[in-house]
């Protein structure tokens, strides 16, 4: 097993333990693998680990490390809690996410009964809250591992622990601001990846936990990243998804500052990358450079998230987002004028603490001008240690309930209207896979986020293909082929 030129199967354990990153972690890899390979002798079978993702992208492509970890060590990748390693990487962002994880872990606990030497490790946002993981110490007394989201870099070593120690081990950091590079990653997509720009948030919406689990913003070096897309590309990458909670600040804080708009150009020049997409802007942020950069890039696509979140400025400024719904709206103007055909989506919460129905009316009023190409709609989740959690005017569920089935009525209406414009058209669409109903046709994404199912084989996954888009239903294409571009 050969990652970044150093064979794991050449490591000498006798050695001391390297203190430098990531070298130590692949000495731990090497320790774990000679333990997993013992156990897999010992049992006459592979060793199998499954690992299980909530959240957001910044998450799924967290998961992707922990993969390529579990990989360098010798566990075989399940889809099935049966297992001999089992890891939940978690979200807070609401409530409901934090009880899913609780509800399965019940079940988790009942294999472990079957199958004692089970590992079960939890890492993720969740663990960052104190009380989430006093709560786990108490009552989920058979979990193995318990760490956070600053140190996921450590992660073969605390595998190397759990592998040999009976205790439950608990490691939470409160912040840092180092990142470590080059640890393997198993890719979930051979032609897609993302890719972390930036790690935390220093935004302090009112509502919003991310802030206190995530920690303060840190960007990585431009030449890190750009080495990070060639290694991609020369792998078969030709998109590439640009992550963090913040990306239009990113760079503020690097020793030597760089705009989000100079890094997409250098992005760009990148030989092979067909597209590039990027998650997710704060409007308070969204710079003029940028929307000219993106008007003027081939690769780029046409998809802009932009979470909204209220349409009302006295409710956005209790949630302290910086902007008034005046700004949204002439930033939405600026956009659509330097890129007519870009697709818009956002997020909204309803409910927030204080919303009255005239607040209310101001959120279906700028849905209602913007025509988002879709929209994620919350309902507000009182979330521990935020200001807005303090605040003492708390919406009553039922209430919350009812704007948040107005809001999606109305979303979806426009959704369906604004996706059909492109019908009848030609467009580039990034072929990802077999269709799930019919295997005679394939599914691929317009620039703009959109799907589109045309007859094609599994040789067109992950190439660009030109399609006439035939008829649309509802929120996808159903299109034929025009002609078909080199692989
Ligand atoms: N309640 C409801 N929705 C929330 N979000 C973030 N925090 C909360 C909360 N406390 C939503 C926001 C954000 C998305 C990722 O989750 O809309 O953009
Ligand atoms: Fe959930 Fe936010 Fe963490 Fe993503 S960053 S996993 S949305 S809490």
């Amino acid at each position: 097993m050969i990652y970044q030129n150093i064979d794991l199967d050449q490591i000498d354990l006798n050695c001391p333990v390297p203190e430098e990153e990531p070298e130590r972690q692949y000495y731990y890899m090497a320790l774990a693998r000679s333990l997993v390979r013992e156990k897999s002798r010992e049992l006459g079978r592979p060793l199998y680990a499954c690992t299980q993702t909530f959240g957001c992208q910044m998450n799924a492509r967290d998961s992707e490390k922990l993969e390529g970890i579990l990989e360098a060590i010798g566990y075989e990748k399940t889809e099935s809690e049966k297992a001999d390693f089992v890891i939940y990487n978690t979200c807070t962002v609401r409530e409901n996410a934090n009880l899913r994880v609780y509800g399965r872990l019940g079940q988790l606990g009942k294999y472990k009964k079957k199958n004692p030497h089970m590992i079960i490790a939890l890492c993720g946002c969740m663990m960052q809250e104190p009380q989430v993981v006093e709560k786990l110490k108490k009552s989920y007394r058979f979990i193995n591992l318990i760490f956070g989201t600053h140190n996921l870099y450590r992660f073969a070593e605390y595998v190397a622990r759990a592998l040999t120690e009976d205790s439950m081990i608990i490691d939470i950091w409160k912040d840092t601001d180092q990142i470590v590079e080059n640890l393997p990653v198993d890719r979930k997509y051979s032609f897609k990846s993302g890719v972390n720009i930036m790690f935390g948030c220093n935004n302090f919406c009112s509502y919003c936990i991310v802030p206190y689990v995530r920690g303060r913003e840190r960007s990585r070096k431009p030449e890190e990243i750009l080495q990070e897309i060639r290694r991609l590309v020369s792998d078969g990458v030709v998109e590439v998804m640009l992550l963090g909670q913040n990306v239009n600040s990113y760079g503020k804080n690097l020793e030597q500052p760089v705009s989000f708009a100079k890094l997409l150009l250098e992005v760009e020049k990148t030989e092979g990358l067909k597209r590039i997409r990027f998650m997710t802007s704060h409007p308070k942020d969204l710079s003029e450079e940028l929307i000219e950069v993106m008007a003027k890039s081939k690769k780029v696509c046409r998809h802009l998230h932009l979470p909204l979140q209220s349409g009302s400025s006295r409710i956005l400024k209790r949630m302290n987002r910086r902007y008034t719904k005046e700004q949204y709206l002439e930033l939405v103007e600026r956009i659509r004028k330097a890129m007519p055909d870009i697709s818009l989506t956002t997020d909204i919460i309803v409910g927030f603490p204080g919303e009255t129905e005239e607040d209310f009316q101001e959120t279906l009023d700028v849905v209602r001008r913007v025509r988002f190409d879709s929209a994620f709609t919350f309902q507000y989740s009182r979330r521990t240690g935020t200001p807005a959690a303090a605040m003492d005017d708390q919406i009553p569920p039922e209430v919350v309930k009812d704007r948040f089935d107005r809001l999606l009525e109305e979303v979806q209406k426009i959704a369906k209207e604004v996706c059909s414009r492109d019908v009848h058209t030609v467009q580039e669409v990034l072929v990802e896979s077999i269709n799930e109903q019919d295997a005679s046709l394939v599914t691929g994404r317009m620039s703009n986020n959109t799907l589109v199912h045309f007859p094609g084989d599994s040789s067109l996954i992950g190439t660009l293909q030109k399609v006439y888009l035939t008829e649309c239903k509802g929120f996808y294409y159903m299109g034929t082929p025009v002609a078909t571009e080199e692989k």
